[in-house]
């Protein structure tokens, strides 16, 4: 039976861009299919959660936005959709734990969400079957959130099996796309004045088109070939493949932008051994060096985990040392957190919390200070800028980000949005920078 009203429905979306870019497709299919978005859960019938399981805290976060939405239901009918990867990790559990969820699809299932706006569907069920298929979604029915940077998928899953990380397990095996739909996506974009292009994957120098076997390189080439967007940017690279062909691939491509994430995890190399992250401390400032002499001045971020198993002092303060030495532009950390299935989780987990909460406040006291002496040399200065719209947390300002990827926040005359601009830094935060526009 086709309802008589459409159904309205909102998405929350917690995790990585790989998510975000999944809930602007989930969100696009359910319009399609004469769905309606409405701005907050108290007005849907339909809630979906796009969840994240990469820490235990991701899962936490969750499980208490599901006694939120309990509280909804038990004033008015809403029924609730739990996807993405916790999904995939926890299945029926999460429908035994959680009377008030409906519904549970794992990230290859998400397509049959598209059943729930056609008709009601009164029966609980699970759906997560892997599918060694690439699914499609016509780049005209993804709903984007910004209309001036579009994220496209190239590759899905990760073969890595780093000993702390769930992701293989909840995203599967590498999968890649054919290299002709990747180009289809960004010509689209393309027509839709889109001027920045992020390519997403788990392990996305790995990349290879399943057809022809043409490597990320030429991934690359193909895209910046496309009129239209001036920026791209590719993300997660991993320092185990990240092969010399890349970096030069890079720096003979003018639309790549100068940056890059690398995450180093550790700057032990005995702690990245027992991570199987298949690199050295050595090898990443190899790769750091090399970056540094094709492309003078490129930006580069990185994740950090701290308190793995058996991290000593010593393997800390290599650490340390390595942000020392490199001053990473962004960096995201993160205290190891055990989690389901994974290597690492028959390892004692024998950092002390408090040490590992130390550890953390150390790393980004660190990076704080690198960032503001690094922002202080940039005052006086003139750069390009992407507007993206307006400031969030400064409404009187306009946002955009540099070609190293870096917060601008400027004022401006007219509405810079989804235009390149010239701005002059005047003062800077440690987490952005702040400016005027010139030209
Ligand atoms: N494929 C990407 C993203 C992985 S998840 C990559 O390889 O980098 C993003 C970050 O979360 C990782 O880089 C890592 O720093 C962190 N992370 C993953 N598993 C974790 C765990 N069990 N505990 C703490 N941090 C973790
Ligand atoms: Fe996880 Fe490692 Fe794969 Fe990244 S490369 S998703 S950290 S297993
Ligand atoms: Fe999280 Fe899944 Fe992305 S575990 S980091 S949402 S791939």
């Amino acid at each position: 039976m086709i309802s008589q009203k459409p159904v309205r429905f909102f998405i929350r979306t917690f995790g990585c861009q790989m998510n975000e870019s999944d809930s602007e497709r989930i969100s696009g299919m359910l319009l399609r299919a004469g769905g309606v978005g409405v701005d907050r859960p108290e007005d849907a019938d339909l809630v979906i959660v796009n969840t994240c399981a990469v820490r235990e805290k991701s899962e936490e976060k969750l499980f208490s936005y599901l006694g939120r939405l309990a509280g909804i239901k038990r004033n008015r009918a809403v029924r609730i959709a739990v996807v993405g990867c916790v999904a995939q990790l926890r299945g029926w559990e999460i429908l035994e734990k959680r009377a008030a969820v409906d519904y549970v699809f794992g990230p290859d299932n998400a397509a049959a969400l598209e059943a729930l706006v056609q008709r009601d569907v009164t029966l609980r069920f699970v759906s997560t079957s892997w599918s060694e298929e690439w699914h499609e979604t016509s780049p005209e029915l993804i709903r984007r959130d910004s209309p001036v940077s579009g994220y496209v998928t190239a590759m899905e899953g990760c073969d890595n099996f780093c000993a702390y990380c769930v992701v293989p397990y909840t995203r599967g095996r590498e999968k890649y796309r054919p290299l002709a739909s990747i180009l289809d996506e960004v010509r689209d974009l393309g027509r839709k004045g889109y001027l920045e292009i992020q390519l997403l994957g788990q392990n996305v120098n790995s990349y290879r088109d399943p057809y022809s076997g043409r490597p990320f390189t030429d991934l690359l080439r193909e895209v910046a070939s496309i009129e239209g967007p001036e920026w791209i940017r590719f993300l997660t690279s991993h320092p185990k493949n990240f092969r010399p062909e890349i970096a030069e691939a890079m720096a003979g491509i003018r639309k790549v932008c100068r940056e890059i994430h690398l995450p180093l995890q550790s700057g032990s190399s005995a702690v990245l051994k027992k991570m199987k992250r298949g690199y050295t401390k050595e090898d990443y400032l190899d790769i750091v060096s090399r970056l540094h002499s094709l492309m003078p001045g490129i930006s580069l971020s990185t994740d950090i985990i701290v308190g793995f198993p058996g991290e000593t002092d010593q393997d800390f303060e290599e650490t340390i040392e390595v942000l020392r030495t490199v001053r990473f532009s962004s960096l995201f950390s993160f205290r190891y957190s055990p989690r389901p299935m994974t290597a690492a989780s028959k390892l004692e987990d024998a950092v002390p919390k408090e040490l590992k909460q130390s550890r953390l406040m150390e790393v980004q006291r660190l990076q704080k200070a690198i960032q503001l002496e690094d922002h202080s040399r940039l005052v006086g200065k003139t750069m390009k800028v992407l507007g993206l719209g307006r400031g969030r947390k400064t409404p009187d300002l306009y946002s955009g980000r540099n070609e190293g990827n870096q917060v601008v926040n400027f004022r401006s005359d007219e509405d810079p949005t989804g235009r390149f601009v010239e701005v002059r830094i005047t003062g800077f935060g440690p987490y952005s920078l702040l400016g005027e526009k010139t030209a």
